[in-house]
């Protein structure tokens, strides 16, 4: 049974919900996960993860079916990119297979948290893995958790599939040969003055441009940007600082093979725009947010109005959005059950 939420008006907030799995490392392994109800953690002051960012997350949904069966989405490149943000962090890695097992722990104890098909809603997992122990060197940690919690969710862009507008930052959310493509907490840390300047002047987020030369758009917020160009190309930048965005590889794919579009991963010069008829931000919890506009220094923008939403954009989100749900038949392995 569903709980009683009014789910077609959830947006991106905490929400306490019963189980989460937690596993510890020590001693070269990790110990076998178990789910809890407790939603706090008793962690060593001297916690790598509190005092030198050592710590990376990940971010999934589960989705309910028309059917009543639950799909996770491509859940094994959030397990190979948690891998490689350990890699850069000195983290033992979680393994693929456990990763993925321990989602299907926490939906499954928490299925009642997912929404109904139809209502819009999913389910959100952060999985994260954080260094604990006692410390106080600039060092790995002894040792690591490795926890997934999960919360019900709606749109993460007021508007959800209504464009909103964006402002470009003069800061950066990474170094050119820093954690960008890392999912690191430090990252989320250095974008939140910027994020509060944007939302001081009513934009839903800040875009960021490339740190180098400040010329290129990166992200867009906590998400990738993609445009579609007047003559129908879709395009999204390439750049060793962005969070390689699992639905934008799959945005990638679904535009050239299901779309028949030519795609590109390259450079967006920020003084190119005019090039675009649609842009979007994509990613796990933005889905597709269309942009409505951008400010840039003194210039505004202008994809579309206040509530159209460009053709391609809508063939996308349809397209990706339905394989999802199990709508629309999905590439080989990008859809994991949870039985
Ligand atoms: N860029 C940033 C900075 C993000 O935090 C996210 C969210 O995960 C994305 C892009 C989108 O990535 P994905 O599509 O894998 O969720
Ligand atoms: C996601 O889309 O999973 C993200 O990580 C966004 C999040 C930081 C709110």
């Amino acid at each position: 049974m569903s709980k009683n939420i009014d789910w077609k008006n959830l947006g991106f907030s905490y929400v306490k919900t019963d189980y989460r799995y937690i596993a510890y490392w020590k001693d070269g392994k990790w110990s076998d996960g178990e789910l809890t109800q407790d939603n706090t953690l008793r962690i060593s002051e001297g916690s790598t993860a509190l005092h030198y960012g050592q710590q990376c997350f990940e971010g999934l949904k589960a989705y309910r079916c028309k059917d009543n069966s639950i799909n996770l989405f491509r859940p094994d490149e959030n397990a190979k990119r948690m891998q490689r943000s350990c890699q850069r962090l000195l983290m033992p890695e979680v393994p693929t297979e456990m990763f993925i097992d321990a989602c299907k722990q926490v939906v499954k104890a928490n299925q009642d948290w997912i929404g109904p098909y139809g209502s819009g809603a999913t389910l959100y997992l952060r999985p994260y893995l954080i260094g604990v122990g006692d410390n106080i060197g600039v060092h790995p940690a002894p040792e690591y958790i490795f926890s997934i919690f999960c919360c019900p969710v709606g749109a993460y862009f007021k508007g959800g599939m209504k464009p909103t507008n964006f402002i470009v930052s003069e800061y950066d959310r990474a170094a050119p040969q820093g954690t960008g493509a890392a999912k690191v907490g430090g990252n989320y840390a250095a974008s939140l003055y910027p994020g509060k300047l944007a939302h001081d002047k009513n934009f839903s987020d800040c875009i960021y441009l490339d740190p180098q030369t400040h010329t290129k758009i990166e992200e867009v917020g906590a998400a990738n940007f993609f445009g579609i160009t007047k003559d129908n190309k879709f395009i999204t930048p390439k750049s060793p600082s962005i969070l390689p965005s699992i639905t934008k590889y799959s945005l990638l794919y679904l535009a050239k093979e299901r779309l028949g579009l030519e795609t590109i991963e390259g450079d967006i010069y920020i003084n190119q725009l005019a090039q675009f008829k649609e842009a979007g931000a994509c990613g796990t919890a933005a889905v597709i947010s269309p942009i409505g506009g951008i400010q840039y220094k003194d210039n505004f923008h202008v994809f579309y109005s206040e509530t159209e939403v460009g053709e391609v954009t809508k063939k996308l989100y349809n397209e990706l959005v339905g394989i999802q749900f199990g709508d629309i038949p999905a590439p080989e392995n990008w859809i994991v059950k949870v039985e």
